[in-house]
């Protein structure tokens, strides 16, 4: 293993910085390469055959180009739906990003949670199993919001995103839920979320939100645990598929320690 193999982020757009951000915490030293399918965002209202298809052929082809040491599937969408076909595709470890179901059924008072994702993310059995296993007292409202993916982006792009936005992005879908009034802990399942913590916050006073990336962080730590890193940290890589993003994203970038952007 050579100390300068990256491990390789990919999301279809900038939510797999909510991952990479608590890596970068826990292995300050680790090469990063960080992939945006831009050309094919957003994912979550594409179909699961779309994505079944377009993940795996292009994690090859980067595992191919990169040589990372570990791929991690910082989206939602693709792990619900394509991380079996990941794994089967590559000869690498896989880590992916699964609904934080568990944290929030232990933290409800009422036994209302939400899950908030995208609407391919919200309609995957993945969700349906693991509200069965570790929400089985709880009612589990699924709430698909594309508009706060968008959201997400046009925050990292540089835009001041509102409460009151995030709030008409996310509240229709607690109206139209029996029991949609009673949810007190919402899973953030789209890795774009969490970079709206704030606003969400500010938008749902009293709701708890949890999501996964500090526990995926530790488990990228444990997967690497004893491998030989970089003396110092190397900058940050980051490539998108569709074509280079504007000045104000890669100012965002840069904030993760992403200095050099290209294009696929
Ligand atoms: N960040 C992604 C997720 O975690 C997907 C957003 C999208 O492309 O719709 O689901």
């Amino acid at each position: 293993m050579s100390p300068d193999a990256p491990i390789l982020f990919f999301d279809s757009g900038v939510g797999g910085l909510s991952v990479l951000g608590p890596t970068r915490a826990l292995l300050p030293c680790a090469p990063i390469v960080y992939v945006a399918d831009s050309a094919a965002f957003p994912y979550g209202t594409r179909s699961e055959a779309e994505i079944a298809a377009r993940v795996p052929a292009l994690l090859a082809q980067l595992v191919d180009r990169f040589k990372p040491r570990l791929v991690v599937i910082a989206c939602n969408t693709a792990s619900t739906i394509a991380l079996d076909h990941a794994r089967a595709a590559l000869d690498i470890s896989v880590v992916g990003t699964v609904p934080a179901i568990k944290t929030a059924a232990a933290l409800s008072k009422n036994r209302v949670i939400a899950v908030l994702g995208t609407d391919a993310t919200v309609r995957q059995p993945y969700v349906d199993d693991l509200s069965h296993r570790f929400a089985a007292d709880c009612v589990v409202i699924r709430n698909g919001s594309s508009r706060l993916v968008e959201l997400a982006e046009d925050k990292m792009a540089g835009r001041a995103v509102s409460p009151q936005e995030v709030r008409a992005a996310v509240q229709p879908g607690f109206d139209r839920e029996p029991f949609g009034d009673a949810v007190d802990v919402t899973v953030l399942a789209c890795t774009h979320f969490p970079l709206l913590l704030d606003e969400l916050v500010a938008a749902f006073p009293g709701m708890d939100f949890v999501d996964g990336s500090h526990g995926i962080a530790r488990r990228i730590a444990h997967l690497t645990r004893g491998q030989p890193w970089p003396d110092a940290a190397p900058p940050g890589k980051a490539i998108f598929t569709g074509g280079l993003p504007s000045e104000s994203l890669i100012a965002s970038l840069c904030q993760f320690g992403i200095e050099e952007v290209g294009a696929l």
